[in-house]
């Protein structure tokens, strides 16, 4: 856990504040994506309860939308919380396929993922609507997890910062400072996304102190300080301890090793105490 003098809120379960010093309470979350029927998310749950009911950090887990239902009644009075992969930026209506907060929340979700690297890249969501989608996810009680990261190209060309910036520029300026610390954000190089190529710990550590930095200029140290930065892309049980123990990384964004319940366990069991 990271500290800072900054900030003296009380903001729910995921930030303690006491007498003036913030908590970061570490994050590791699993992002399913199009895997696992109800079925078995119902089949991984049952053996993974167990392995985490010590467990320190705040774990989420983020299913497909037909397994949320499913989640969330399992998950019910667990401290283990649900999140979504997506939302639509409207509340209701006519816009068949599509799934709104205020469904999520009915499901027992307290987050969701907006701008992952998949929805921008393979669906074509541009960072206009990543914003939308975060202040929907606001305005329909969930806590929004924003997704930045480089493409190799990008990276290549020197051109990360710079498209860190662009993203968080459209995601966060102007949000209002007393939405900001429930934000979190997930930095996700998309060229360590399912290539079993991890960024390295300089790499990963980079990055987030240049959000950390970026979070402390734009948006002020009493709302940045508190927002976590998670790191997401290829993280395994052995490579999770070292990337969680980096000072400006305050938790992981987990796909492939969330899907089985031991390997994900030792995940979280990887996360500083
Ligand atoms: P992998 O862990 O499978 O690389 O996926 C990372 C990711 O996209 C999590 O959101």
């Amino acid at each position: 856990m990271q500290e800072s003098q900054s900030y003296t809120r009380e903001r729910g379960p995921a930030i303690l504040a006491a007498k003036g010093v913030t908590v970061r309470v570490p994050l590791v979350a699993g992002n399913w994506k199009m895997n696992k029927t109800p079925s078995e998310t119902e089949a991984f749950l049952t053996p993974f309860l167990p392995l985490v009911l010590q467990a320190k950090p705040e774990i989420l887990l983020i299913p497909a939308f037909p397994s949320l239902d499913r989640a969330g009644r399992i998950l019910r009075g667990t401290r283990i919380r649900l999140g979504a992969q997506d939302l639509h930026v409207e509340p209701r209506g006519a816009f068949t396929g599509a799934v709104s907060a205020e469904m999520l929340v009915d499901c027992g979700c307290h987050y969701v993922l907006v701008g992952h690297s998949e929805r921008r890249h393979v669906f074509g969501e541009p960072d206009e609507l990543v914003r939308r989608k975060l202040e929907a996810a606001f305005a329909g009680g969930l806590r929004p997890i924003l997704c930045v990261g480089e493409t190799i190209a990008e990276r290549r060309a020197g051109k990360t910062e710079s498209v860190l910036r662009i993203q968080l520029d459209a995601g966060l300026s102007g949000l209002s400072t007393r939405l900001l610390p429930d934000v979190v954000i997930a930095y996700e190089p998309v060229w360590a996304i399912g290539t079993g190529e991890t960024a390295t710990t300089e790499q990963a550590q980079d990055a987030a102190a240049w959000i950390r930095g970026w979070l402390h200029r734009e948006v002020g140290s009493s709302a940045g300080e508190p927002i976590r930065i998670l790191y997401g892309g290829s993280v395994k049980p052995d490579n999770a301890a070292e990337l969680l123990a980096l000072p400006d990384v305050d938790g992981a964004l987990v796909g492939g090793a969330s899907l089985d319940p031991k390997g994900f366990a030792q995940i979280v069991a990887g996360a500083p105490t």
